[in-house]
């Protein structure tokens, strides 16, 4: 009889509806691999976050990344809560994570699913489709800078953008395969206008992997520029390669106009596989709706699609990817951030179904 293989997975609930959304994650993995039979889940949960904080000062314990580095993947919710201030909360928990694991491709899936709502006029499922590859690990979030004479008059702070070399050609190398493999077009988003060390560097990096990629069709778009025609004209972008902050920004628009927060994926790769990749819906912790019971789980629910194809199983990706498609299109269940009256565990639980029909 062949062995089951074992996924090992860490998660890391959070705060907020973090909980809530990572347990229809569960609840959908654990029923895919019931169905599959030739592996299974062994699951670990740590409770860190912002209350872990209030009690030990810490986001987690001095040894959690070597707690985390034994596993395949990690799935986590959101951190942040009102009391602990968001720069402390992100910084030493989720881009600790990514930075020492060196998670420094975060993929996002900006793609409008049928029956997913769209606030732009006339535009069709089909006609937003894009992959942002966005830069994970150093850019704009490297966390270097300085403050100096803080709380006086002389007061200065300086936040510096790190780019390098390493880090911006691997990026870049990652799209253009992505793009290549997928026969799609890439578009790198700039300011190299106004970022006149960094920017002009990025557009210099770009332009020589373009050499290198000759069938693959490339465009730049200052960031500014790129908002205002993911608007207008969102079939133009297919993959996309940005920056760190330019990455968060544009996929929180990506987001608004494929089906909201509730909708919006994200994996945090190290594509060789070195360490555990992390995979989170892009949302927060919604502290405005936590503890209801009425969170969207389908970002988390497509975020465990990306860790199964991470894992090897791209045909479950895909149908579980089809599975919420069908159920966004028959609209019998959905939350109320889509219109509807159901709640979490009721729209996880009717994706399941949907995938695997009783
Ligand atoms: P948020 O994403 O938590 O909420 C923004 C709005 O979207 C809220 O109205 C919320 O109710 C709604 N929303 C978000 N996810 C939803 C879901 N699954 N279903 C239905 N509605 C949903 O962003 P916000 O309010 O700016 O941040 C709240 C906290 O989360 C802060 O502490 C922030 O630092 C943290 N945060 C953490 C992130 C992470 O862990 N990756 C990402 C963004 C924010
Ligand atoms: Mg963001």
């Amino acid at each position: 009889m062949a062995t089951k293989q074992t996924h090992r997975i860490a998660l890391i609930p959070g705060d907020g509806i973090g909980p809530e959304v990572v347990a229809e994650g569960v609840r959908l993995l654990d029923a895919v691999a019931e169905a599959d039979g030739g592996f299974d889940f062994d699951f670990t949960s740590f409770p860190w976050g912002c209350e872990h904080y209030l009690r030990t000062g810490q986001m987690m314990p001095e040894d959690g990344i070597e707690r985390l580095r034994g596993f395949d993947a990690i799935l986590l919710g959101a951190v942040g809560f009102p009391g602990v201030p968001d720069h402390v909360s992100l910084r030493d928990l989720l881009l600790r994570i990514r930075h020492d694991f060196d998670e420094y491709v975060n993929v996002r899936p900006v793609r409008l699913l049928k029956g997913a709502p769209c606030p732009l006029k006339g535009v069709e499922p089909g006609q937003i489709d894009m992959t942002f590859i966005r830069e994970n690990s150093e850019g704009e979030y490297a966390g270097s800078g300085s403050w100096l004479y803080a709380g006086t008059p002389r007061e200065v702070v300086i936040q510096d953008g790190v780019f390098s070399r390493h880090g911006t050609e691997r990026i870049m190398r990652y799209a253009f395969e992505l793009a290549r493999r997928e026969h799609r077009s890439l578009t790198s988003i700039s300011k190299g206008n106004a970022l006149n060390y960094s920017m002009v560097f990025w557009d210099q990096v770009f332009e020589e992997l373009s050499a290198e990629y000759p069938e693959v069709e490339t465009h730049s778009y200052l960031v500014d520029a790129a908002a205002m025609l993911m608007v207008r004209d969102p079939g133009r972008f297919q993959v996309v390669v940005a920056s760190n902050l330019f990455g968060d920004i544009l996929t929180d628009l990506g987001a608004a106009i494929s089906g909201g927060m509730g909708l919006a994926a994200g994996a945090n790769l190290n594509p060789e596989g070195r360490f555990p990749s992390m995979f989170e819906p892009i949302h927060g912790s919604a502290p405005d709706i936590a503890g209801r019971g009425i969170a969207n789980p389908l970002a988390t629910l497509w975020s465990a699609s990306q860790m199964l194809e991470h894992l090897g199983h791209a045909e479950w990706a895909r149908r579980v990817l089809d599975a919420i498609e069908r159920v966004l299109q028959d609209g019998d269940t959905l939350t109320p951030d889509l219109g509807g009256s159901a709640s979490t565990s009721e729209l996880g639980e009717r994706v399941v179904r949907e995938l695997l029909p009783v």
